[in-house]
């Protein structure tokens, strides 16, 4: 019986094989467990001459058990291990990762080349009122900029007397923002300013070279004795650096905008290169920014004194400025979040 249990329980396959053995062996009806039962019955003198044999089988068959048990979760534990764990050398579907824009890069850019002449960056809201985007710009109510289809307007309520709030059309507000900002903490005293403040813009336009947001960038100096020569140079230092080339030469062109008197719409000179257009040199003229000396009449407005204090100012697509230096020629697609096209023409973030 002894070498039945022994062989049964070492066989047994599974947890359940193994307690059927037990339930044969020390069940209530078990084999085991009846043995015990007969020692009852027996004398004195058979349970000396028994007793001893059957103990040890039911000890023997219980240590057993036990010893298998052991084993057979051992295997099962295993085996779940086994099952759960991760196979390293299955392909795994990694996030694309992003890559910096080449806008966000230009503007990077920007911020960099102005630090190092003395500029500060500064913002502004792009919903401004009225006053901040076209008033104090001395821009007139009868202005073709503020017709209905280049600006957008926010819906107000009909019996507003209020003009209404509109999305930005330059980044020329904050100019006048930095202006007020400065004549208010020097209680119109006045403060030399060098800012440049990149930025969403808005126009309701839309075909290959124009989107109904793109970016800008304004500068705005405001010292004593600014002329339109510090303009000239701080405009070429900064396309020379922007481009990467000694060769960057600017002409201005005699212009009109309502803030600045004089005005100079500021071409840059590119040339051809294995059929492409490059900046630099003077083959062809390209128009890159606007820019002239800021009006006495804005200087006012923003509570400076004009006798004391001029500057220049200039704003400039950055839109534009990445698709030069990046050969980029569809501005669409750079709004459009594409990520094989962002692929193209991202940097490494
Ligand atoms: N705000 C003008 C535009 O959007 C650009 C500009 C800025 C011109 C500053 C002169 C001075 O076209």
């Amino acid at each position: 019986l002894k070498t039945h249990l022994l062989t049964a329980i070492e066989a047994s396959a599974a947890l359940d094989a193994l307690e059927a053995v037990r339930v044969e062996a020390l069940g209530k009806q078990g084999r085991v467990t009846q043995l015990l039962k007969t020692m009852g019955a027996m004398s004195p003198e058979e349970r000396q001459a028994n007793g001893p044999a059957i103990h040890g089988l039911r000890e023997a068959v219980t240590n057993a058990i036990a010893a298998r048990k052991a084993v057979l979760e051992q295997i099962s534990l295993d085996a779940q291990l086994a099952g759960e764990a991760l196979d390293m050398t299955l392909p795994v579907d990694v996030p694309a990762p992003g890559t910096v824009h080449p806008v966000s890069q230009v503007m990077d850019e920007l911020a960099e080349i102005f630090a190092d002449l003395g500029f500060a960056v500064a913002t502004g809201p792009e919903i401004e009122d009225d006053w901040h985007n076209f008033g104090a710009l001395n821009i007139p109510e009868t202005h073709p900029a503020r017709a209905m289809q280049d600006t957008f307007y926010i819906a107000q309520p009909e019996d507003s007397a209020d003009a209404p709030m509109v999305l930005r059309t330059h980044t020329s507000p904050v100019q006048i923002r930095t202006m007020v900002e400065v004549a208010r903490r020097h209680a119109g005293a006045g403060a030399p300013i060098r800012i440049i403040a990149p930025g969403r813009v808005y126009r309701s336009d839309w075909d290959a070279t124009h989107t109904p947001m793109f970016h800008q960038v304004e500068g705005l100096v405001i010292d004593k004795g600014i002329t339109l020569a510090h303009l000239k140079w701080t405009l070429e230092t900064f396309l020379r650096a922007f481009f990467e080339r000694d060769d960057v030469v600017l002409r201005l062109r005699p212009s009109y905008f309502p803030f600045t008197e004089p005005s100079a719409e500021v071409d840059v000179g590119f040339s051809i290169e294995k059929g492409k257009r490059v900046i630099g040199g003077d083959e062809g003229w390209m128009e890159v920014l606007g820019s002239g000396m800021v009006h006495p009449r804005v200087i006012a407005a923003c509570g400076l004194d004009p006798a004391e204090w001029q500057g220049f100012a200039f704003g400039c697509g950055i839109d534009r400025l990445a698709m030069l230096k990046y050969g980029i020629d569809d501005l669409r697609p750079v709004f459009e979040a594409d990520v094989r096209w962002l692929k193209h023409y991202g940097f490494a973030a």
